[in-house]
């Protein structure tokens, strides 16, 4: 862009940002019969901004605690979340999307057009996820797993019974990285160190342009988007490590028609097969997409994991007998997976007691909706539940204060619900994967590679803290909360 307009366009932008915020608050959705919890208006939350960020789970905390059956709503600068309560998740579960919109509550997070180059109504990939992956898992999982035992070699680097000090989320991206892209785009690009460090770092960059996007009004989206996001610069390194894998294979696939001989079965082989697209930047940005869904939310719940197996030393016996006795029954494949109710238990209970956000669930109101209590929700309104304090709620969980590794797996053996009550059966008492229609279509993949990560883990590894207890494990920014990068075990 031509220097000499910058500071023009930059003021421009600035002095329309300030007249349609000034109007945006005039238009928003009226909320007035729905108690406030924290500042009492948008504007209040918007002085007491940085405050905001360290309250936010506060206020949630406290709106959970004094409205017991109710509805509440905090602010969060630029919109009012409505909180809702346990009782309305059936609805949420069984509403259509023109009712309670999950795309249009994720698109207004992450403005996808501007932050990925992607519509957010095109994502066929997601059926992908939940179906021809969820399928293959088997068929794949030994690659999946060489791949966790090569990264952790790497990486680890241990010989003759050392000890060393690591940063616990370094380790858990590389390796989360190189287990999804085993499977994403197959090998060797899911060694390449410049497409795991381009698909690693993609989320802060993208965080550090949606803190200014956020602020901004639709209509000026696409002229913002230009000058603060770097959409053709990732997707342009992208392309450059991608996009002759891709050429190569769509050659096979003139060639040779849909089979040849040592056809690659992985997500972005899957996808040529829809034969969707042929475009080297847009299936690049699909499998940056991907990766943006897989590798963080993997990596991060085993971070708090092993941080969690450091801190309850007592319990790593119990986790290797199980592991050593189903692996000498059963070997390392992904129906041995299932008789580890130890190990899933101990990530589930990871997911409840950490997790990674504050809220679950969020949607727009795509209409005017009366809820069954009676309460009223305007269009355009964002919803969400409370789903930290719903995991820490002693009416649900007896002593939810405590890291209780096992609770789930003796739910288990209590009798024939066994399978209900695994990591990724969906409930409305755990919301990390969500819950309806859109519930996590990867978590059956997720819980293959943390349980595999994990139980490769206690058996060939000890884990201890470096750091003293003083040192908190998890960090929160905004909504999420994320595992503390400064922390080595
Ligand atoms: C521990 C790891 C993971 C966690 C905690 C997690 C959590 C979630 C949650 C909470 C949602 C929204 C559900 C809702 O609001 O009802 C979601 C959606 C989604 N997740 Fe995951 N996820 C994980 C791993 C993965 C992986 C590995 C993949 C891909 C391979 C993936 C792909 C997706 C996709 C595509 C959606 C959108 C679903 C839709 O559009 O309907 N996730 N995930
Ligand atoms: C507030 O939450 C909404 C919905 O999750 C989100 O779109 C918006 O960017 C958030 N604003 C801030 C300042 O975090
Ligand atoms: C794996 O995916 C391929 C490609 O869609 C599919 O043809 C195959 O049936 C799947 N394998 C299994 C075991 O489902
Ligand atoms: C944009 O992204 C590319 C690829 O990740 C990077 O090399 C470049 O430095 C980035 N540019 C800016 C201004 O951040």
């Amino acid at each position: 862009m031509d220097s000499l307009f910058t500071p023009y366009l930059v003021t421009g932008i600035c002095s329309a940002l300030v007249v349609a915020c000034s109007l945006g608050f005039l238009r928003r959705p009226n909320l007035d019969h729905i108690p406030v919890v924290g500042h009492s208006s948008l504007l209040a939350s918007y002085w007491f901004g940085k405050g905001l960020e360290v309250d936010h789970d506060r206020f949630v905390q406290e709106g959970y605690d004094k409205y017991k059956s109710g509805v509440f709503r905090v602010a969060n600068l630029t919109h009012w979340i409505v909180c809702l309560h346990r009782s309305h998740l059936e609805y949420l579960a069984r509403a259509p999307e023109d009712h309670l919109s999950f795309d249009h509550a994720t698109n207004n997070l992450l403005k996808m057009e501007y932050t990925f180059g992607l519509k957010f109504n095109d994502n066929y990939q997601v059926s992908l996820v939940q179906s021809t992956l969820t399928r293959n898992l088997s068929v794949l999982y030994a690659d999946v797993r060489d791949e966790i035992v090569a990264a952790c070699n790497e990486y680890l680097d241990l010989k003759h019974n050392e000890w060393k000090a690591i940063s616990v989320e370094h380790i858990a991206l590389q390796i989360a990285s190189r287990a999804s892209n085993r499977m994403f785009v197959g090998f060797p690009l899911c060694r390449d160190p410049d497409w795991l460090d381009l698909n690693i770092n993609i989320p802060h960059a993208i965080v550090a342009e949606l803190k200014l996007l956020k602020f901004c009004p639709s209509f000026m989206l696409p002229l913002v988007a230009k000058v603060v996001t770097n959409l053709s610069g990732r997707t342009s390194r992208g392309v450059t490590l991608l996009g002759p894998v891709i050429k190569k294979r769509l050659q096979h696939m003139e060639t040779e028609g849909t089979d040849w001989c040592d056809k690659p079965n992985d997500f972005l082989q899957w996808c040529l097969d829809t034969k969707r697209e042929t475009s080297l930047t847009s299936l690049t940005r699909r499998m940056i997409v991907i990766n943006f869904g897989g590798i963080h939310t993997t990596s991060s719940t085993f971070s708090q994991a092993l941080l969690n197996l450091a801190e309850n030393p007592q319990h790593v016996q119990a986790l290797r007998d199980e592991v050593e006795l189903v692996v000498s029954n059963h070997g390392w494949t992904n129906e041995a997976l299932s008789k580890m109710r130890k190990v899933d238990s101990f990530l589930k209970e990871t997911l409840r007691f950490e997790g990674s956000s504050l809220l679950g669930l969020s949607r727009q109101a795509m209409s005017d909706i009366t809820l069954a209590d009676g309460t009223f929700i305007p269009r355009g309104t964002l919803l969400a539940f409370p789903a930290y304090a719903m995991h820490h709620d002693g009416a649900v969980y007896g002593n939810p204060k405590a890291f209780e590794p096992f609770r789930f797996a003796d739910l288990q053996n209590e009798g024939s619900e066994g399978s209900r009550r695994q990591m990724v059966a969906v409930t409305p008492d755990l919301l990390s994967f969500g819950l309806g229609k859109h519930a996590c279509p990867g978590r059956f993949f997720a819980a293959t590679v943390l349980k595999t990560m994990l139980a490769h883990f206690v058996v060939s590894y000890d884990v201890k803290r470096k750091d003293d207890e003083s040192v908190p494990n998890t960090l929160r920014m905004g909504d999420a909360i994320v595992p503390n990068p400064w922390l080595r075990s």
